[in-house]
């Protein structure tokens, strides 16, 4: 297969993850015999300070140009936001713009612990030992983070608005997606929301709900987002399968979801839209470990994973580099956060240790 990849390292620890995934992608490249060619492209608060915009027009040509796109992550540490005038941070000024340039609506976002790895949980071993294995499909470009936002003052009294709303359009096509993914998975699917307080919520289940009726094979149950931040400690295992969830929730709900599983670290994912689609890890650019060659990079590793078999539709490829990510854990390694108490510092990997190890096991994989 020959294919183009625009290649967006971003900031903070973007560059050293992004580099690992990198050198992880031309080892399947020469492994299987594809064509990649890579473009660089400047995204991000680095492209700001060094362009004048988050998303500058050549990275847009790039992209454009580009049969898929691997992103690091962006932003500056919280402290040092305001450097960056506000409709130039990278929020603002690159993802979104990036997501709605693409319409990537589906976001998936894989949240998995073997049982085997269940010690990298901060839970109880008797409440995680069975494995974690939940599909969370978020939908990316509607919702309150597209909606306009306004600071404004009335009589004399200064206030802040930000709209949110969903279409049709938008629910239905991010809830077939999730059916259709339990269907082919054999898959239960919960299907998350704040329908007793938000009219955007309701309208989010009501439509949902009648998709269901299209899937009466898949099993679905419907639960409330504060109840399902609690049942994800709690219970997590009960939500193996695929679960369904707006943008804003699904940002929250997918971080805790690392925290579940022990780290951000451990959370790549995809942004698939209706003809370009984008990978990127589901954690930002770290700022407090930048530099220090620490940061684990399974995140934007299982990123290129998802860009072989959810982008290029390459399942074979995916299952190999994922295989190897595990193989890593398997043999007792890890990068500094998931360190266990009883682990030797030798054991400890570096990103590009890690990188190294993830190559040379799929280089040495018949
Ligand atoms: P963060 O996700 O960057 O970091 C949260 C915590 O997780 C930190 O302790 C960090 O060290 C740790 N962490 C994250 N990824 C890790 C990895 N691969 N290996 C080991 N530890 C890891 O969240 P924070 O600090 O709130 O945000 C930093 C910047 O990132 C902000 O500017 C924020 O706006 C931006 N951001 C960007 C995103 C994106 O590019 N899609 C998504 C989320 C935040
Ligand atoms: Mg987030």
């Amino acid at each position: 297969m020959q294919k183009t990849i625009a290649v967006l390292e971003g900031d903070g620890i973007g560059p050293e993850i992004v580099g690992e995934a990198v050198k992880v992608i031309k080892t399947v490249e020469n492994k299987y015999g594809h064509r990649f060619t890579l473009h660089p492209a400047a995204f991000g608060a680095g492209a700001y300070f060094s362009e004048g915009s988050a998303f500058p027009e050549k990275t847009k040509e790039i992209c454009d140009a580009a049969d898929v796109i691997i992103k690091g992550p962006v932003g500056l540490a919280v402290e040092q936001m305001d450097q960056i005038p506000q409709e130039h941070r990278p929020e603002i000024g690159a993802i979104l713009p990036l997501r709605n340039r693409y319409d990537t609506f589906a976001n998936f976002r894989p949240v998995r612990l073997p049982a085997s790895l269940a010690a990298f949980s901060p839970l109880k071993p008797e409440i995680i030992s069975q494995g974690l294995d939940i599909l969370m499909i978020r939908e990316l470009v509607g919702g309150i983070y597209f909606g306009d936002k306004i600071e404004g003052k009335t009589t004399g009294m200064k206030y802040a608005k930000d709209d949110c709303t969903y279409t049709e359009k938008q629910v239905r096509r991010v809830a077939i997606v999730a059916f259709e993914e339990a269907r082919k998975q054999h898959l239960p699917l919960v299907n998350i929301h704040k329908a007793n307080v938000l009219a955007t919520s309701r309208f989010w289940k009501e439509i949902v709900e009648d998709t269901a009726k299209d899937y009466p094979d898949v099993p679905c149950k419907s639960m409330l987002v504060d109840n399902a931040a609690y049942q994800l400690v709690i219970n997590p295992c009960q939500f193996n399968g695929v679960v369904l969830i707006e943008n804003m929730q699904g940002d929250i709900l997918t971080d805790q979801a690392g925290g579940i599983i022990g780290s951000l670290g451990l959370m790549p994912s995809a942004c698939i839209g209706p003809e370009k689609s984008y990978v990127e890890p589901a954690h930002g650019s770290a700022p407090d470990i930048a530099g220090k060659n620490i940061a684990n990079p399974y995140s934007m590793i299982g990123s290129a994973a998802l860009m072989f078999d959810r982008c290029l539709n390459l399942p074979k490829e995916a299952e190999e580099i994922r295989n190897a990510l595990f193989a890593v854990f398997e043999r007792g390694f890890s990068t500094r956060d998931l360190m266990l108490p009883e682990q030797s510092p030798e054991k400890i990997l570096s990103t590009t240790q890690f990188g190294d190890m993830v190559v040379k096991i799929i280089q040495e994989n018949v």
